[in-house]
C-alpha cells in the first residue's frame, strides 16, 4: 500500500479539519473536493481575486449535500490579518493557496502581488502561529529556481529571481523558515511545477498554457507559441499535486520545515504538448486542424524546467499517480464541456 493510500485510510477512520486559503481557485477547489471526500472537515477562505463561486458549486455537486455540509466558507481576505484568524480557528492543518499567480500580472501590477502574497503570507504566517496549528503547508513555486540552469532542478540549488512574482514566492520559503526557528511553527513549501488539470481558468490575460490553448483550439482560433517550441516544462496533474499537499500535512516531524519539488520529474516540449492536446480533443470528438503559430520568445521565459522529485518522494512517500498524457486526457472532458456551454 502507498504512503498515501494509508494515509487516506487514516483520515477517513480519524478526519481532521483543514483550512484551505485560495479555495475558489483552482487547486484549492480541487484540494477542496478530495479532503470533502474523505469525509474531512474544511473552512475555506477567498476574496474571489480570481477564483469563482462557480469552482465552489461544481465541487458541491460532485460530493453531494452530505459531505458538503462538512464545509464552511468564508469570504475574506489574507491581507487582512482578521480575517486570517478568523478562518485559521479550529484547523489542525492550513493549506495555504491564496496568492496572485502569473509572472507577467506581477510584472504589470508588482504592488497588488506583493501585497497578496507577501502581506497575506504574513499574516497568514502570524494567525497559524497565534492558533498553534500542526502543519502549515504553502505554494511555493519554481520560480524560485530563476536564472540558475541546472537541470533538473534541486530544492538547496536555486539562482535569482526573475520576476517580481518569483521574488514573493521566495520570500514565502524565507518567512516560513523564519517562522520555525523563531516561533516554532512548523510549515512546509510546495513548489509546484506547472500544475494543470479540471478548474484551471482558461479566461483571461494572464491565463496558464494548457487552458489557454485548449480554449483557443475548442473555438478553433490560432495557438501561439512563443519560441521554437522546444521551450519545455515540468507540466504536473492535478491529483499529483493534491497527494503532495496532504502528504506535506501529515508528514512525521523529521519531513516538516522542508521545501519540496512537486512536479511529474519529466520534460515536455511544447511542441508535444500542442500535439498531445490536438489528439486529445480528437478523442473528444473536436478536430483542430491549424497549425501554431509561432512567435518570439518571451523575456523571461526560461528554456527547460524539470523537476528532480527524489526529495518528496524518499522524506513524504509521494508518487506521482498520473503522467502529463494521462492528466490531458482526464481533463478534457471537463474543458469540453465547460467551453462549449460558455461559447
Ligand atoms: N497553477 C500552477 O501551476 C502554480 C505553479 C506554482 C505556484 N502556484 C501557486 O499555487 C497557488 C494556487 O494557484 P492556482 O493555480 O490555484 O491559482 P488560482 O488563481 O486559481 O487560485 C488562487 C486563489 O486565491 C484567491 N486569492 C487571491 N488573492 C487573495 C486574497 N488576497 N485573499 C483571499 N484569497 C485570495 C483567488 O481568488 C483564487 O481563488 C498560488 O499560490 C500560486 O502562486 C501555482
Amino acid at each position: 500500500m502507498s504512503t498515501y493510500q494509508k494515509i487516506q485510510n487514516e483520515l477517513l477512520q480519524q478526519p481532521k479539519t483543514w483550512l484551505i486559503t485560495g479555495c475558489a481557485g483552482f487547486i484549492g477547489s480541487n484540494l477542496l473536493e478530495t479532503l470533502l471526500g474523505l469525509k474531512q472537515k474544511v473552512i475555506g477562505l477567498d476574496n474571489f481575486a480570481t477564483g469563482h463561486q462557480r469552482n465552489l458549486d461544481e465541487v458541491k455537486q460532485q460530493v453531494g449535500d452530505d459531505l458538503w455540509s462538512n464545509f464552511k466558507f468564508i469570504q475574506g481576505d489574507i491581507r487582512n490579518l482578521e480575517d486570517c484568524q478568523a478562518a485559521v480557528t479550529g484547523s489542525d492543518y492550513i493549506l495555504h493557496q491564496a496568492a496572485l499567480g502569473s509572472v507577467p500580472r506581477s510584472i504589470a501590477d508588482p504592488l497588488l502581488t506583493n501585497s497578496a502574497n507577501i502581506t497575506g503570507f504574513l499574516n497568514m504566517l502570524v494567525a497559524a502561529k497565534e492558533a498553534k496549528v500542526a502543519t502549515f503547508v504553502y505554494a511555493a513555486s519554481s520560480s524560485t529556481y530563476g536564472d540558475h540552469p541546472g537541470l533538473p532542478k534541486v530544492e538547496d540549488t536555486i539562482g535569482k529571481p526573475l520576476s517580481p512574482y518569483a521574488v514573493t514566492k521566495y520570500v514565502n520559503e524565507l518567512y516560513a523558515d523564519v517562522f520555525q526557528k523563531t516561533y516554532g511553527l512548523n510549515s512546509t513549501g510546495l513548489r509546484y511545477f506547472n500544475v494543470f488539470g479540471k478548474r484551471q481558468d482558461p479566461d483571461g490575460a494572464y491565463a496558464a498554457v494548457i487552458p489557454k490553448w485548449t480554449a483557443a483550439m475548442i473555438a478553433n482560433e490560432d495557438v501561439y507559441i512563443n519560441g521554437d517550441g522546444e521551450t519545455s516544462r515540468d507540466f504536473c496533474f492535478i491529483e499529483n499535486a493534491v497527494q503532495a499537499n496532504i502528504l506535506a500535512a501529515t508528514a512525521s516531524q523529521e519531513a516538516k520545515n522542508q521545501v519540496y519539488n512537486v512536479a511529474l520529474g519529466d520534460r515536455t516540449s511544447l511542441n508535444e504538448l500542442f500535439s498531445s492536446l490536438a489528439s486529445t480533443l480528437k478523442e473528444n470528438e473536436i478536430s483542430y486542424l491549424k497549425q501554431p503559430v509561432y512567435r518570439d520568445f518571451r523575456a523571461g521565459d526560461v528554456r527547460h524546467s524539470q523537476a528532480d522529485i527524489s526529495k518528496a518522494q524518499s522524506l513524504l512517500g509521494y508518487q506521482p499517480e498520473f503522467k502529463i498524457s494521462q492528466g490531458i486526457v482526464k481533463a478534457m472532458p471537463w474543458y469540453v464541456d465547460f467551453l462549449q456551454k460558455a461559447n
